[in-house]
């Protein structure tokens, strides 16, 4: 008992000198053998008894994987993600790490532990994956949303995105928001409605692969249907926060209630049981099967299909290329969303969306289904390969040079979105295939042989094995 109030008497005091002053060689002493917080002054430099560690980096164990021993220029993708112990090694390039360290992101993120020797320098960052977004869960199991935005990556600038899930019958809540809203509908099916300042009403039933569209202002809400849903969402505001749209339940709390009653001509009595907090997302009485008992018109009647916020994308059948698919969404079909313009792309194992870049627009991408990765390269020399994965977004400057390729052994699919007119991208091979072939021989030393090989065409996504690269001929 005694030593105890001893030994918690001595730890004040020495809590004290270490708060208040830096510990002397006459510092007050723990009773225990417990040394001080800091050490003393004798370790500054010019030591006379040098331990040094007996251990040596040379013990590490490890195996490299297919392709770790090429040149680093050739720069094949290494897969970690069975590897025991990673290293950051490309051909005669980089070294042995013995670790400890966190080898989940090194077996998914091999062009970052070992990059290809064409890396080089800071390029912006190009990648978030939604994974390390916090989320925001709805109320009673009702569903979820995660966002990506320029806190997190600050150099996209142009577009924010937003993966979310409701559950059957949950809904968004009623809201509107001072970006434009463009959405993919990812899984299941929703029915969505709005108004718009003619006082033109719109309601529709989207499904899997549907696209809608809400100009800045325009009130809707989204109900999941029976399956539940999953859609992305993506503004043309960087800075967007899905935490800053204006809801039904907050423009209801925060107005006076005589005003609210003046307003709606309504006893005051009605507004008794209004939310005082938001719902954001929140379950709801499952909707009526039949869209046309929530088809409310109003004198204006319904918005012009020319003005339609929908777009039956999933009817839309694939264009098809070597490589894979693609199917585009732009204002020359959907022209409500009037500056959206998409790709949804298809890769198939091997297979590459070619080297490419967007004159008009940065490129906001979202990965859906398969691994993938991509080479920012940026002007005059700098350039960062990112792997990626479902649910990651990568963010692509105006005019940036880039290319996705399939790192997995199944489909890779991911969105394109710009803020454009149209879809447009300038393509490397086509480019260089549609040069003078003097011009491309004086400047890239490429051989006769290869120069009668390039295709004056555009590929979009260009077919490969994940070995070599380029497909045998
Ligand atoms: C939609 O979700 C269901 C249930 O999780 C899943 O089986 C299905 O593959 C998903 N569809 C797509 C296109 O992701
Ligand atoms: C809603 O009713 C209007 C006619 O009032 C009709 O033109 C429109 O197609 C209906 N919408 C739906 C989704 O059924
Ligand atoms: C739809 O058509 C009307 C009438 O022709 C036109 O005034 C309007 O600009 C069109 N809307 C869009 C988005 O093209």
């Amino acid at each position: 008992m005694k030593s105890t109030v001893f030994r918690i008497l001595g730890l004040a005091l020495f809590l004290g000198c270490a708060v208040y002053g830096a510990p002397t060689h006459n510092s007050v002493r723990d009773t225990t053998d417990n040394p001080p917080l800091r050490g003393s002054e004798d370790l500054l430099g010019y030591s006379s008894s040098n331990k040094l560690s007996e251990h040596s980096t040379e013990e590490v164990k490890y195996t490299l994987v297919t392709g770790q021993k090429e040149d680093a220029d050739i720069g094949t993708y290494l897969d970690f993600e069975t590897a025991d112990n990673p290293q950051p090694i490309r051909g005669d390039m980089g070294g042995t790490d013995a670790g400890p360290r966190n080898y989940n992101y090194d077996r998914i993120n091999s062009d970052k532990l070992a990059p290809p020797g064409s890396d080089k320098g800071q390029t912006i960052n190009a990648q978030w994956p939604m994974g390390l977004s916090r989320n925001k869960l709805g109320m009673d199991s009702a569903g979820w949303a995660r966002q990506e935005n320029t806190v997190v990556m600050p150099d996209a600038t142009k577009m924010a995105g937003v993966d979310m899930r409701l559950e059957a019958g949950a809904y968004r809540e009623l809201h509107w928001h001072v970006a434009s809203e463009w959405s993919l509908v990812l899984n299941g099916s929703c029915r969505i409605q709005a108004i718009n300042e003619n006082g033109e009403t719109f309601v529709d039933d989207l499904t899997e692969g549907d696209v809608w569209f809400f100009p800045p202002g325009v009130p809707h809400s989204i109900q999941a249907l029976d399956p539940g849903v999953e859609f992305l969402l993506v503004f043309d505001d960087g800075s967007f926060s899905e935490d800053n749209t204006f809801l039904a339940s907050q423009v209801f709390a925060h107005n006076p209630r005589s005003v609210l009653s003046k307003n709606l001509d309504l006893p005051l009595s009605a507004f008794d049981n209004i939310p005082s907090d938001e719902l954001y997302i929140f379950p709801g009485t499952p909707a009526p099967k039949d869209i046309e008992e929530q088809n409310v018109t109003t004198a204006a009647g319904v918005v012009p299909l020319n003005e339609s916020y929908s777009y039956h994308f999933s009817e839309q059948p694939a264009h098809e290329v070597a490589g894979g698919s693609v199917k585009i969404v732009d204002p020359a079909t959907f022209p409500i969303a009037a500056n959206f313009a998409a790709a949804v792309v298809t890769v198939k194992p091997g297979g590459m969306r070619e080297i490419h870049w967007h004159p008009s627009s940065d490129e906001w991408t979202f990965f859906i289904r398969g691994k993938g990765r991509a080479t920012l390269f940026e002007a005059p020399s700098t350039a960062t390969t990112f792997d990626y994965r479902p649910g990651d977004v990568g963010y692509f400057p105006q005019s940036h040079s880039h290319y996705v390729e399939n790192t997995g052994d199944e489909d890779l699919v991911f969105v394109e979105v710009l803020q454009a007119e149209a879809f447009t991208d300038i393509a490397l091979g086509q480019w260089i295939g549609s040069t003078p072939k003097q011009i491309v021989a004086d400047t890239l030393k490429l051989p006769e042989s290869a120069l009668a090989e390039l295709k004056s065409e555009k590929q979009y996504i260009v077919a490969g094995s994940k070995e070599t690269g380029a497909e045998e001929r």
